[in-house]
C-alpha cells in the first residue's frame, strides 16, 4: 500500500500535484520485466505527463519517447532520451517541428497522409537527410472507451484508412528521402477490456498479407498505447496487469521474421503515481446537497469536465461520519465539478483533499483559465 505523507503535504501550498516516485519506479520495473520477456520495445507517450523529473526517471529504464509535438521532442532530449529512441507522431506536424525531428535524427516519424509524406520528403531532401517513417494505419477497431478518446475507427481523423493504404505505399516507394520502417496503430485510450487489443492483433495479421504481397515487410509493428488504469480503486490496483496485456500480443500477433513490436504507453505508466492535492475553502449548504468548494479547479485537472471522467476523491484528514458532498472548484463554469454526491467523512474548511489517479493527462493539461497559477509539482523523494 502506497501512503501519503499527510503531515508534510499539509504544509505545502495547495493546489499541487504530488508524485509518488516509488510507485512510478515499481510500475516501470514491472513494465520492463514483462516487456523484456518478449523483447518488446516501449516508448513512453510523453503527452500523458511531460514533467521533467518524470521524463528523466522514465529514461533511466531505457525506454524510448513517443512525442506528438516538436516541443515534446525537445523536452525528451532535454530529459536525456537520445534522438534514436524518439518517435514523432501526430496528424498535423508543422514544418518547423519536422525540422526538429530531422535535426535530431529521431528514430521515426509516424505519418498519417500522403501530403504529410511529401512535405517530410521535401524537407528531408533540403536537409540532405533520410526520414525514417512508419505509416499510421487506421485499423477500424472499436475500443470500448469514451468517444473523445477512441481513435481507431474510420470516422476519426487519425491514420490512413485501409482502402488508401496501397496508394500511400506506392508513394512511399516513389519518394527518395523517405525510408519505410514500420506500421503504426493506436485504437484509443483507457481501454480495460483486453479483447480490443486482441482484435487489433487480428487486424494487423490480416494486413501483413498486403506487405508480403508487395515484398516490402515493415520492420516495426507499433501497436500504440491505450492500456487503462483503475480509477475506482487506485489503492487496490496501483498498476494495471502488464503481464496479461503483453501476453495478448504474444499470443495473437503473428510476426514475420525480424519484426519488432513497439508500444506507446502513457496513462498506464504514470496515471496512478500522481494525485492532485487541494484544500477545502468553504462548505456551502445547497438546496439538496452540501458543496465542498476546494481550491483546485478544472484548470488544474480538466478530465472530469471534459470527459465526465471519474477520479476518486478522498479527505485525507477527517475521520468523522460520512456525508455527501458535491466537490467543486472555484472556476466560473458549472462543469468545474470533480464529483457529485461524493461520500466523504464530514469535511470542513482547511481539510486536505486528494484527487486520485491524476498522474496522466493531469498536470500536462492544466491551463491558466481565470488567470490562475499553474499547479506546482511535489515529489515523494524530495519532500
Ligand atoms: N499513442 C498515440 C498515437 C496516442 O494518440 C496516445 C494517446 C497514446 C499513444 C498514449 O495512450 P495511453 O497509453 O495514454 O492511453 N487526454 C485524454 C487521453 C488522450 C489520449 C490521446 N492519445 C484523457 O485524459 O483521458
Amino acid at each position: 500500500m502506497y501512503t501519503f505523507p499527510i503531515q508534510k503535504l499539509n504544509e505545502v501550498e495547495t493546489p499541487f500535484y504530488y508524485y509518488n516516485m516509488q510507485l512510478l519506479d515499481d510500475t516501470l520495473n514491472v513494465i520492463k520485466q514483462e516487456a523484456e520477456k518478449y523483447r518488446y520495445h516501449i516508448h513512453y507517450a510523453v503527452k500523458a505527463n511531460a514533467n521533467k523529473r518524470i521524463l528523466e526517471r522514465i529514461n533511466t529504464y531505457g525506454f524510448g519517447a513517443d512525442c506528438v509535438s516538436g516541443n515534446e521532442v525537445l523536452a525528451s532530449l532535454d530529459a536525456g532520451f537520445t534522438g534514436s529512441k524518439v518517435v514523432f507522431a501526430g496528424v498535423g506536424k508543422a514544418d518547423k517541428e519536422i525540422i526538429i525531428g530531422l535535426e535530431n535524427d529521431i528514430a521515426c516519424f509516424n505519418v498519417e497522409s500522403i501530403p504529410e509524406l511529401e512535405v517530410i520528403d521535401e524537407i528531408a531532401g533540403r536537409m540532405s537527410k533520410t526520414a525514417k517513417v512508419a505509416l499510421r494505419i487506421n485499423p477500424n477497431v472499436k475500443a470500448d472507451t469514451h468517444k473523445y478518446i477512441t481513435t481507431g475507427l474510420e470516422e476519426n481523423k487519425f491514420g490512413i484508412n485501409l482502402w488508401d493504404l496501397e496508394k500511400v505505399l506506392d508513394k512511399v516507394e516513389e519518394l527518395n528521402n523517405i525510408e519505410f520502417v514500420g506500421i503504426h496503430f493506436h485504437i484509443g485510450s483507457q481501454i480495460t477490456d483486453l479483447i480490443s487489443f486482441q482484435m487489433l492483433c487480428n487486424r494487423i495479421n490480416e494486413l501483413q498479407e498486403l506487405f508480403v504481397k508487395r515484398r516490402n515487410i515493415p520492420k516495426i509493428i507499433n501497436v500504440g498505447g491505450g492500456l487503462g488504469i483503475n480509477y475506482e480503486n487506485p489503492d487496490k490496483n496501483p498498476m494495471p496487469d502488464f503481464e496479461a496485456f503483453f501476453k495478448v500480443f504474444d499470443e495473437f500477433l503473428e510476426l514475420k521474421e525480424g519484426q519488432e513490436v513497439h508500444f506507446e504507453l502513457g496513462r498506464s505508466v504514470v496515471g496512478q503515481c500522481g494525485t492532485l492535492l487541494s484544500k477545502v475553502l468553504y462548505i456551502k449548504e445547497g438546496v439538496n446537497t452540501s458543496f465542498a468548494i476546494i481550491d483546485a479547479g478544472m484548470s488544474d485537472l480538466i478530465r472530469p469536465a471534459l470527459y465526465q471522467a471519474y477520479h476518486k476523491i478522498e479527505n485525507l484528514v477527517s475521520q468523522l461520519e460520512e456525508e455527501k458532498y458535491d466537490v467543486v472548484g472555484p472556476i466560473c463554469e458549472s462543469s468545474d465539478c470533480f464529483g457529485k454526491a461524493v461520500s466523504l467523512p464530514k469535511t470542513v474548511r482547511g481539510d486536505l483533499m486528494a484527487i486520485r489517479s491524476a498522474g496522466a493527462y493531469g498536470e500536462v493539461m492544466a491551463s491558466q483559465y481565470n488567470l490562475r497559477t499553474l499547479p506546482k509539482a511535489v515529489y515523494s523523494d524530495e519532500i
